[in-house]
């Protein structure tokens, strides 16, 4: 359990990101919390410190090179060293193929995809020299199984999982894990989106009959930032209700 462990999570002020944060809190991890929004960061850092853990709120977009660095810096500033990365930040621009502006493929490819990348660029640094760390990417269902009017989204997260296995790879020899957690359907602001009739024609498509929470998905995470998941690495832990297996 990542007891005294320091964990950085992008996207960490709500929804899944903030649940994280939370959960390795309760496992006595430290938490840098990244986000664009402050004072939603600042709001859920307050949170973690109630629950008697030490947690700072870094500003940072994942997508910005320098503010990777910084975060990265932030949290060795604050507690020496960086143990666990989740790499959580995440957006949506759907649209149908035909009418996808390029635009809306860039910015989710930046943050999903490019924003992964260089947080985990930013934290190798670090965790090559301590020979200790644990990324976990947070994909997507669909991201496997494809999804109409998500081509850049689902792009992105296939993409993920590409780099979640080539990381996984090149860090092995430093004892830095890497692996993703794909999401199936999750009830949050992301879900709360979709019409009613949407949702619940994709619970019908749930063996478990229901959406995930943000909960379900935190826990896989701290499963895999365990120090004894040590011989899982590359691996993509599919949260998904069996929706896809
Ligand atoms: P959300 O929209 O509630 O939260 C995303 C957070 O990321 C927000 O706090 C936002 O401010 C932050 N963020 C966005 N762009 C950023 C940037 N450039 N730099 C730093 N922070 C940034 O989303 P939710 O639902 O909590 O999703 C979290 C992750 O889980 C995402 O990667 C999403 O793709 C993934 N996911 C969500 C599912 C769902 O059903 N909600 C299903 C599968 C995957």
């Amino acid at each position: 359990m990542p007891k005294g462990k320091v964990a950085v999570i992008t996207g960490a002020s709500r929804g899944i990101g903030r649940s994280i944060a939370l959960a390795l809190a309760a496992e006595g991890a430290k938490i840098v919390a990244v986000d664009v929004d402050q004072a939603a960061t600042e709001a859920m850092v307050a949170e973690v410190r109630q629950l008697g853990v030490e947690a700072i709120a870094v500003v940072g977009n994942v997508t910005v090179a320098v503010d990777t660095e910084k975060m990265i810096d932030a949290a060795v500033a604050a507690f020496g060293r960086v143990d666990i990365l989740v790499n959580n930040a995440g957006i949506t621009r759907d649209g149908l193929l035909l009418r996808m502006k390029e635009e809306d493929w860039d910015a989710v490819l930046n943050v999903n995809l490019k924003g992964a990348f260089l947080c985990t660029r930013a934290v190798a640094k670090v965790m090559t020299k301590q020979r200790f760390g644990r990324i976990i990417n947070i994909a997507s269902v669909v991201g496997q199984m494809g999804n109409v009017g998500q081509a850049n989204y689902c792009a992105s997260k296939a993409g993920l999982m590409g780099l979640t296995k080539s990381n996984a790879r090149e860090l092995a020899k430093r004892n830095i894990t890497v692996n993703a957690v794909a999401p199936g359907f999750i009830a949050t602001a992301m879900t709360d989106a979709l019409p009613e009739k949407v949702r619940d024609e994709l619970t019908a498509q749930i063996p478990l009959e229901r959406l995930g929470t943000p909960e379900d998905i935190a826990n896989a995470v701290v499963f895999l930032a365990a120090e004894r998941s040590g011989y899982v690495t590359g691996q993509v832990l599919a949260v998904n209700g069996g929706m896809y297996m």
